[in-house]
């Protein structure tokens, strides 16, 4: 599989930026042709600072990406052709009714009006837009601005879509419904670069992830490959029967509502499993998830940040 999105030691510091810490640095990675790809990470962690590299609205300061094989530096008409965006800001034309602007995009991107019509239609119906197509954007709430945006996008027939946390500010019927469509798009064969800080959302649509801290990749691969990478795949929540001083030889504990959570290895996961059930502590176990990744990874980067004795780990060993 070729890929869609490849980045080579690329960096950014923003000019006149008085911070130590450049926006991006070094960052290499592949994005796959055709499906959805997260970029997940906190914020300021240079999520947006490489959509907009990727997008060729920012130049970057060392190293090169390539989107479909063109060189973001020198082929921007041709990346600009073949993709679409949704900015993290963005405002539609205000003065225009949401299915105007929707039609009017997709006329300006090339397509035949018979088609743009088409399309319009469809993308109103699929984020449950169709009632307010006579609005003006100027008078929809914000969520709704945000939908038309995502319909703009979702719409389109760019083959790689920028989506810069397309589903914020969304209620959660919505932001499902941009879910179906953006799964529509991804099975069109189209490559979707996915930011999010719902990592349920991340976890429920990437193929691929790449967690991103202080414009370094920390993780990168598929949810089954993150999980893989981690010190402590598992989690089980104890309650009752076993204290902390019990639980602490498992594995790292936490207090939670009426027990513990305890991240904890394979074997020990079931050994702590065998003595739960000894003793008739209630007792759930399952994988990590995505958060529990991410609340690690990005916990332990902050605990070397806070103790510049600690030798900073990088790269894709930094696993929990
Ligand atoms: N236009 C700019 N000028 C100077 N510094 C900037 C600019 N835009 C972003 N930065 C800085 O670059 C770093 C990365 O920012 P970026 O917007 O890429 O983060 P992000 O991961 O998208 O964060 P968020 O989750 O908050 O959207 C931050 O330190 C930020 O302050
Ligand atoms: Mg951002």
């Amino acid at each position: 599989m070729s890929a869609a999105i490849v980045a080579k030691g690329l960096g950014k510091v923003y000019p006149g930026s008085r911070s130590a810490l450049p926006a991006l640095a070094d960052l290499s990675l592949e994005v796959p042709s055709g499906g959805v790809y997260g970029l997940i990470g906190r914020n300021g962690a240079g999520k947006t600072t490489f959509v907009r590299i990727a997008a060729t609205q920012l130049n970057p300061t060392s190293g090169e990406l390539r989107v479909l094989g063109y060189d973001v530096e020198g082929e921007e008409r041709a990346i600009r052709a073949r993709i679409a965006c949704v900015p993290q800001e963005s405002r539609p034309l205000y003065f225009l009714r949401v299915e105007e602007v929707i039609y009017t995009y997709l006329k300006m991107r090339g397509l035949p009006p018979t088609d743009a019509r088409r399309r319009t239609h469809d993308v109103l119906e699929e984020l449950s837009l169709t009632e307010y197509r006579r609005r003006l954007v100027s008078r929809l709430s914000g969520g709704l601005r945000r939908r038309t945006i995502c319909a703009m996008v979702l719409a389109s027939d760019a083959d790689v879509l920028f989506l810069d946390e397309p589903t914020t500010g969304l209620d959660p019927l919505a932001r499902r419904e941009v879910w179906e469509a953006i799964r529509r798009a991804s099975r069109e064969n189209r490559t979707i670069l996915l930011t999010t800080h719902y990592l349920d959302e991340a976890e429920a649509l990437s193929r691929r992830l790449a967690l991103v801290e202080r414009g370094r990749l920390m993780l990168e691969g598929s949810p089954a490959d993150l999980r893989g990478r981690v010190r402590y795949p598992y989690r089980v929540t104890v309650q009752g029967r076993l204290g902390r001083a019990d639980l602490e030889p498992y594995g790292k504990v936490s207090d939670i509502e009426g027990g513990y959570l305890v991240f904890t290895g394979e074997s020990e996961a079931r050994e702590l499993a065998r003595r739960a059930l000894e003793v008739g502590a209630h007792l759930t176990i399952g994988p990590v998830s995505l958060e529990d990744i991410f609340l690690d990874v990005v916990g332990r980067s902050i605990e070397e940040e806070t103790s510049p004795s600690t030798e900073s780990a990088e790269g894709e060993e930094a696993g929990a």
